[in-house]
């Protein structure tokens, strides 16, 4: 309706719409750090956009840090890490976009038969056979997360696939995740966890429970991840529908 429409736009500029375009390009690697953007002016004839709407939205990304102006050279992706929550990425990659050096201390890696709560979560059938991982996921000598993962065997075959990052196995076989559900929950850690992490009993952490899905629609994992409460921070942009 005509009313709904007006306060629409009134709540969502043009600018503020631009912005997000770009945002949204930067995230998902259409504009990539280090690249130049078109000059104000070209960007506005380019989208049929008024060079005050371009310089406000470009204003605002330079001060998200997600742009960055030089002078006489003009309007870069800034090269700096953005860890976005509703990007799929993995412990490795997030580490990695650090500069930090994350690893696997594998606590459990086993063959067995799928329990019925992992068949639901997995879409298998009574009796499949899966592959189980409880990692202790570290970054120098710290520890960050444990994480309880579950994989088809017919996905992964062999437990040994996995040497440090599961997403990088998952690569190096031609398996290409693009999507993910994923819960998150405040949790306290229990005793046996906080020894492991070297962390005092009921120390603030997350849990985060992720399925993540193939293109042909195939679950390729079930994580159950507890990450310390101190050493993330996750953002995500929310959008009004
Ligand atoms: C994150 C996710 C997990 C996923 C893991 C893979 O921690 N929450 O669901 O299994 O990344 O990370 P890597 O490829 O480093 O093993």
């Amino acid at each position: 309706n005509e009313f709904r429409r007006q306060t629409d736009a009134r709540r969502a500029p043009a600018y503020e719409h631009l912005r997000r375009t770009l945002q949204h390009a930067i995230e998902n690697g259409e504009l990539t750090a280090g690249q130049a953007l078109p000059g104000e002016r070209e960007l506005g004839k380019l989208l049929d956009l008024s060079r005050v709407t371009v310089r406000k939205a470009i204003a605002g990304l330079v001060g998200d840090g997600l742009l960055l102006q030089r002078q006489g050279a003009g309007t870069f992706v800034a090269e700096r890490i953005v860890k976005s929550f509703s990007k799929l990425t993995s412990f490795t990659d997030d580490l990695r976009a650090r500069g930090l050096d994350p690893k696997s201390v594998f606590l459990e890696r086993a063959i067995g038969e799928v329990t019925p709560d992992e068949a639901m979560a997995l879409n298998l059938s009574p009796g499949a056979q899966v592959v189980r991982y409880y990692r202790l996921r570290t970054a120098g000598d710290q520890a960050l997360a444990l994480e309880r993962t579950v994989v088809p065997q017919s996905v992964l075959a062999d437990p040994e696939l996995v040497v440090n990052s599961l997403y990088d196995a998952f690569d190096r076989l031609g398996l290409r995740p693009t999507r993910a559900l994923q819960r998150l929950r405040a949790i306290a850690f229990d005793a046996e966890q906080a020894r492991l992490m070297n962390l005092a009993e009921g120390s603030p952490g997350l849990f985060i429970e992720r399925r993540t899905f193939l293109d042909d629609g195939r679950v390729v994992e079930y994580t159950r991840s507890f990450y310390r409460g101190d050493a993330y921070d996750f953002v995500a942009e929310l959008q009004s529908e």
